[in-house]
C-alpha cells in the first residue's frame, strides 16, 4: 500500500531530515481524497508500470488523513 507517498503528500516534510534537503509544503488543505488518490494513481502506472494498480485509494487517503504528521 502507498502509505508513505500518500503521508507525503499531505503532510509534506515540515522538518527535512538533513539540513541540505528543502522543505515539501503539505497538500491536505488543497486537495481532496479524490484528488489525491487520482495522484497516486498516475504515479504508479507512470513509475511502476509493471506492477499492479493500487486499490482503494481514495479510502486510504481518508485513513492516512486522519493520522498526525511527523
Ligand atoms: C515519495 C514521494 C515524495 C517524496 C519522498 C518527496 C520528497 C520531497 C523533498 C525531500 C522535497 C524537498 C526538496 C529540496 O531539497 O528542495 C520535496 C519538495 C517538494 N515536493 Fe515532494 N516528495 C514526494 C512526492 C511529491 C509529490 C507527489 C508532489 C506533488 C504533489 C510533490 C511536490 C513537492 C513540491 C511542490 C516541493 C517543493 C519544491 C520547491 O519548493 O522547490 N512531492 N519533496
Amino acid at each position: 500500500m502507498p502509505d508513505n507517498l500518500i503521508q507525503v503528500i499531505l503532510h509534506g516534510i515540515a522538518k527535512p531530515a538533513v539540513t541540505d534537503l528543502g522543505y515539501m509544503p503539505a497538500f491536505k488543505d488543497s486537495m481532496s481524497d479524490g484528488q489525491v488518490a487520482e495522484l497516486a494513481s498516475f504515479l504508479r502506472s507512470q513509475f511502476a508500470p509493471g506492477k499492479p494498480a493500487w486499490t482503494d485509494l481514495a479510502a486510504t487517503v481518508g485513513r492516512i488523513r486522519q493520522t498526525i504528521a511527523r
